[in-house]
């Protein structure tokens, strides 16, 4: 295989920005800026995630089983940076960032325009992430939306020309 070209190939899949959520209960809470997600179902409403699998999110998402993916709107290219680092919990708030417990306790980011709580049915271990699949359980719309839904979602594409995760 030519590795320039399954890297250019790879990095033609368009992707949005999401903030994985996780709370397993025990004072573990995870956060972490991920692309690697789709929608797999409509009944019942599935979805998958990429997860790094040596991640500290990994671990808290595999013991709680429930996670969110909170939805970053065109403007919060920060949010998407605070993320990329190891998040952490101090005076209420998610790498200074206000938060909500959803219905499945798993972390809803006030400032998101929406998010989706989602219980793990499966997970595919292979490779270095590994496929999370999770049914949705709950929807939450912070904010109302204009335009199309997916025209309000951050893209990799806006966080500059030399941010990619694939290839
Ligand atoms: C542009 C970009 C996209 C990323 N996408 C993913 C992803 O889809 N899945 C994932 O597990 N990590 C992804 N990461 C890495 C996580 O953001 C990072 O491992 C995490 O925030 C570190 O915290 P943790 O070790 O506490 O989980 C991405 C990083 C960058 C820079």
């Amino acid at each position: 295989m030519n590795n320039d070209s399954k890297k250019l190939v790879l990095r033609m899949i368009p992707y949005g920005i999401y903030v994985l959520t996780a709370d397993d209960g025990k004072g573990n809470v995870a956060a972490a800026t991920v692309n690697w997600v789709t929608q797999t179902a409509f009944a019942p409403p599935l979805v998958v995630v990429g997860v790094k699998a040596d991640s500290g999110a990994y671990k808290i998402l595999k013991d709680a089983r429930v996670f969110a993916l909170n939805m970053l709107g065109k403007d919060q290219k920060n949010l998407a940076f605070t993320f990329f680092r190891p998040a952490d919990v101090a005076d209420g708030k998610l790498s200074g960032q206000a938060y909500r417990k959803g219905e499945t306790g798993a972390p809803i980011l006030i400032d998101a325009p929406g998010a989706i709580e989602c219980r793990v049915t499966a997970v595919v271990e292979q490779g270095d992430h590994h496929v999370v699949l999770g049914e949705v359980a709950e929807a939450h719309l912070n904010r109302p939306l204009s335009g199309r839904p997916d025209a309000s979602i951050l893209e990799m594409k806006d966080l500059g020309d030399n941010v990619f995760y694939g290839g």
